[in-house]
Order: structure tokens, then sequence, then C-alpha cells
């Protein structure tokens, strides 16, 4: 399986008809997508981007597929999710997913930087409801990739007793492998 496809799969365990999430990285709407199907009409999804071409290919990937689910296009970075999502869903959200790096066959110089990554993750942590899931995948084959996946790391050793996270790092696939961290907001 692959790794974008192992996130999905555990997506679906957390998320349901009716929940607000968030795509922090829209890119081309692979994700944006998987979870409008996820929570249907009576959900919310919130899906960011800085580039206009991201969210117009998700867009369009979600036009052609069946989808029902209202979708928030926000062009701005995800280090402004707090303010950008409505107060109501603070504390609310079941699922952010974040999907970093580049848009693939897009401007590469264009990509998430750890400042604003790890200042986003942060905001996650409130905006989570109780039992709610944040999930990342880490790319460290491109420059500046695996600082941002260490960077990712060190600020997970700050979250308090209220979370719990693994992190899954595929074994004998290639020299610099994707990571995957799933962090759990604990259900008290
Ligand atoms: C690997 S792609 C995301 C793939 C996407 N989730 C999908 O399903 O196709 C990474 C995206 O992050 C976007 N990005 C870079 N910095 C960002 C930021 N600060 N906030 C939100 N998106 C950002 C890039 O423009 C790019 O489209």
């Amino acid at each position: 399986m692959r790794l974008t496809e192992r996130v999905h799969h555990d997506l679906k365990k957390y998320v349901q008809l009716g929940d607000g999430v968030v795509d922090a990285t829209s890119g081309n709407g692979h994700d944006t997508l998987f979870l409008a199907q996820l929570v249907g009409i009576e959900g919310h999804v919130f899906t960011f981007d800085v580039q206009l071409e991201a969210l117009e290919k998700t867009r369009q990937h979600v036009e052609q597929h069946e989808s029902i689910a209202p979708i928030q296009y926000i062009h701005r970075g995800h280090e402004y999710m707090q303010s950008e999502i409505a107060k109501r869903y603070h504390g609310r959200i079941r699922a952010i997913v974040f999907n970093l790096g580049y848009l693939p066959q897009a401007n590469h110089t264009v990509m998430t930087v750890p400042h604003t990554t790890i200042d986003a993750l942060q905001q996650s942590t409130s905006l989570l409801c109780q039992g709610g899931v944040i999930s990342i995948l880490a790319y460290t084959g491109h420059i500046g990739g695996r600082d941002e996946a260490e960077s990712i790391k060190k600020w997970l050793l700050t979250l308090g007793d209220s979370f719990e996270y693994d992190i899954e790092i595929p074994k004998n696939t290639r020299a610099s492998p994707p990571e995957y961290i799933l962090i759990r907001k604990i259900d008290l």
C-alpha cells in the first residue's frame, strides 16, 4: 500500500459523516476529495493552499467526482488556519491532513517550510476535537525536506499528555523515504 493510501485508510477509522475536517495542503486535491467523500453533505471541508493553481486543480478534481460536501477553498497559508476557520469549528475539527512539500508537476520552489508548518501544527492541536487526528506526510528527498521532518519530530516532543503519536518510516524503499506521522488527541 502506498503511504498516501495508508493515510486514507487510517483517516477512515476516525472521520465520520457530518464532521468538520481540514486539508492543510490542497495540492492536486486528492486529500480534499477523499475528506469530502467521508464527511458528506452535513460535513465541512476547509482546504488551504498558497497557490491559486493548486486550489484550481483541487476544485476541478472535486468537480470530476461525486462529492456533495461543502468545501471552503482558502487561498492562504495553513499558518493562518486558526483565523480562517470559523470559531464555531474550533475544538470540533475531526481531522487535519498535512501532505507536505511541493505541488508535483508545478513550481517546485513553492514548498512547505518548517516554521510555518510548525505554526500550523501548533494551531491544529487546539482546533482538533478530542478523539481527532492530525496526519502528516513529510517528504525528505528534496532540499529542505529532511529539516522539515526533523523539526516536526522535535515539535512532537513538546506535545502534552493529551496527545499520542506514531511515526512510520517505510524500510527498504529508497534512500530518503517519506515519513508518516499520525497524532491523536486523546479522548479524556
Ligand atoms: C505535496 S502538495 C499537497 C498534495 C495534496 N494534499 C494532494 O492530495 O494532492 C503540497 C502543497 O502544499 C502547498 N503549500 C506550500 N506552502 C504552504 C502553506 N504555507 N500553506 C498551505 N499550503 C502550502 C503547495 O503549494 C503544494 O500545493
